[in-house]
């Protein structure tokens, strides 16, 4: 393929690597991370192969959904930094090669917002049409809160004006009302004013949400204001955000069924999100590695629709919220839980888990690795949430989603490195035990080329050096042996091909690779061998083993 695609398509081929400026690291000992902290480990991401930043929500905030409940859409949280700092990180991760993202928060705001402030004092305030109010009591909408824990309807009653207004996340982040062109030329506005200083795109926040409430307007004919499509907004959003910024992107958090994923991609004009993230392919990777066996993945990667050429999928193992298995059967969470997160206490909402990727592989260094080594390989464009470079673990005695949300764990002194105030000022505790900085941190890996770390970097390398990965056709190779994943790459004549086992028996697969005899270079080692006549190769795994290799024609010399 051409290399020169790869720096115009820039985020098919990306390492995304999301942060909680928070937990990152603190720079003046108050016991928060801030970006002076996440400026000062620029470097370090760089050396990681780090391409891409994406910073969660860094806006004022009373911290009641950890910064996804804004009030000020324009501003920076005082207690993380200032404009001035961020635009100094967004320059030296710019210098470094990284270009940065952030978290784009418009289904709602902060109900301490001035906006909805405002708009709860009377049924004529200015901004009472920012957000979405009905006057009749709700029916029963118990099954579609995203919270179960804390609510139990999307509607609010407010006391003041006797209406209800629509949440569908916690009740104090009140939905806007994207029917309101007011409310759309404000969110871009937001855009602009972010890629002004120096973004390159925005991880935008549950999607789906704010188009449904675009299509519950636009159903009354009475309103004018109301785009004819629920897509339209995001059609407008993403032709101003490439008016303003022609390689900015929007990664969208859009954790529905594919066929409707295909139209939050724009369908065949690929003109809505450049980006979403495969929350199906995920699942489908817990469900397999419970298994031992590679057969979900092969369905859930066959199942995705074929997207436009400058679209991409975003994969991943694990995020900041809970792990979740919603797309599941009951049955296949059931087996997930009972592999991976059998005890309650690790379980949440009904439909996730709490846990990091490495408590849930018993700190397993073969499992751990195939999972990577398969996330890397599998076609799409990976994103590494901090710490797992590092196989960091939870914290299971802490609130809900916060037990993934620790400090970021430097070095084996005092609180992991990452602060040096006293450990009663932290806003979440270091996670404590085997999993500590005392076993697991970065100073300490990085000085071990058998490390995670180590590993994680060549990986990165890999991936970057196979653009097939992110662009390529995906094709599953036969063989008979269901424990094990073989699946080649194809793009414009190259083929890079990855095989993983599932299972802890070593194995032995015969691939054919291609028609005729090749070479077949491998990508994570050294060696370079031949197929046969045939294009079949012998291929000998370990037990949760793998192999990525390049094929190259028989006459060709090997790069
Ligand atoms: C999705 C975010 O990932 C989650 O952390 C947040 O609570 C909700 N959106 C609400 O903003």
């Amino acid at each position: 393929m051409k290399i020169t695609d790869t720096s115009d398509l820039w985020w098919k081929t990306a390492v995304i690597y999301c942060v909680d400026i928070e937990t990152f690291y603190d720079s003046n000992g108050d016991g928060t991370g801030d970006l002076a902290g996440l400026a000062d480990r620029i470097d370090y991401l760089a050396e990681l192969g780090v391409t891409c930043l994406w910073l969660m929500p860094f806006y004022p905030t009373p911290r009641r959904d950890d910064g996804y409940d804004v009030v000020d859409l324009y501003g920076v949280d005082p207690v993380l930094g200032s404009h001035g700092e961020l635009v100094e990180l967004i320059r030296t991760a710019n210098d470094r090669g990284i270009r940065v993202i952030a978290d784009l928060v418009i289904n709602h705001t902060s109900n301490q917002h001035p906006w909805f402030k405002d708009a709860s004092k009377s049924k004529d305030s200015t901004y009472r049409d920012w957000y979405v109010w009905r006057s009749t009591k709700p029916p029963d909408t118990s099954s579609q809160v995203v919270f179960p824990d804390a609510e139990d309807s999307i509607w609010k009653y407010d006391e003041r004006t006797k209406e209800w207004y629509l949440h569908h996340f916690y009740y104090h982040q009140p939905d806007l009302n994207i029917a309101n062109a007011k409310v759309r030329d404000e969110i871009a506005r937001t855009v602009g004013f972010w890629l002004q200083l120096g973004l390159d795109g925005f991880r935008v926040d549950a999607v789906p949400f704010f188009v449904a409430d675009v299509e519950e307007k636009g159903e009354d004919p009475t309103r004018k204001d109301v785009p004819a499509d629920p897509h339209q907004h995001l059609k407008d959003l993403r032709a101003f955000l490439n008016r303003r910024k022609g390689n900015a992107i929007m990664l969208g958090e859009v954790n529905v069924p594919f066929d409707q994923q295909y139209q939050y991609f724009g369908e065949s004009a690929g003109d809505e999100l450049h980006m979403q993230f495969d929350f199906i392919t995920m699942q489908a990777t817990y469900l397999a590695m419970a298994r031992g066996k590679a057969a979900p993945i092969v369905e859930a990667i066959q199942a995705r629709p074929l997207i436009h050429p400058a679209c991409q999928w975003a994969t991943f193992l694990r995020n900041h919220d809970e792990l979740t298995l919603d797309k599941l059967s009951d049955e296949e969470r059931q087996e997930v839980f009972e592999a991976f997160g059998p005890d309650p206490e690790m379980q949440l909402y009904g439909r996730g888990l709490k846990r990091r990727l490495p408590t849930m592989l018993d700190g397993d260094p073969r499992r751990i690795r195939m999972a990577y080594s398969l996330l890397f390989s599998l076609p799409g464009t990976p994103t590494v949430y901090y710490g797992e470079e590092i196989g960091m673990g939870e914290d299971l005695e802490a609130d809900g989603r916060m037990a993934v949300r620790t400090p970021m764990q430097w070095n084996d002194g005092p609180n992991g490195g990452f602060t040096t105030a006293s450990p009663r000022r932290l806003r979440s505790r270091v996670v404590p035990g085997g999993y500590g900085p005392e076993h697991v941190n970065v100073a300490d890996q990085r000085r071990d080329d058998g490390s995670l770390w180590n590993f994680m970097r060549q990986l990165i390398q890999s991936y970057r050096s196979c653009p097939e990965l992110g662009w390529g056709e995906f094709q599953v190779l036969e063989q008979p042996h269901e424990a094990v994943l073989a699946h080649a790459c194809h793009k414009d004549g190259e083929t890079v091909v990855a095989v993983h086992n599932f299972s802890s028996e070593p194995v032995t697969v015969d691939l054919q690779v291609a028609d005729e005899q090749v070479r077949l270079e491998d990508v994570l080692g050294q060696g370079v061998r031949k197929t046969d006549e045939k294009g079949v190769v012998e291929v000998a795994l370990e037990g949760y083993g793998f192999r990525w290799a390049r094929l190259h024609p028989i006459t060709s010399r090997v790069r």
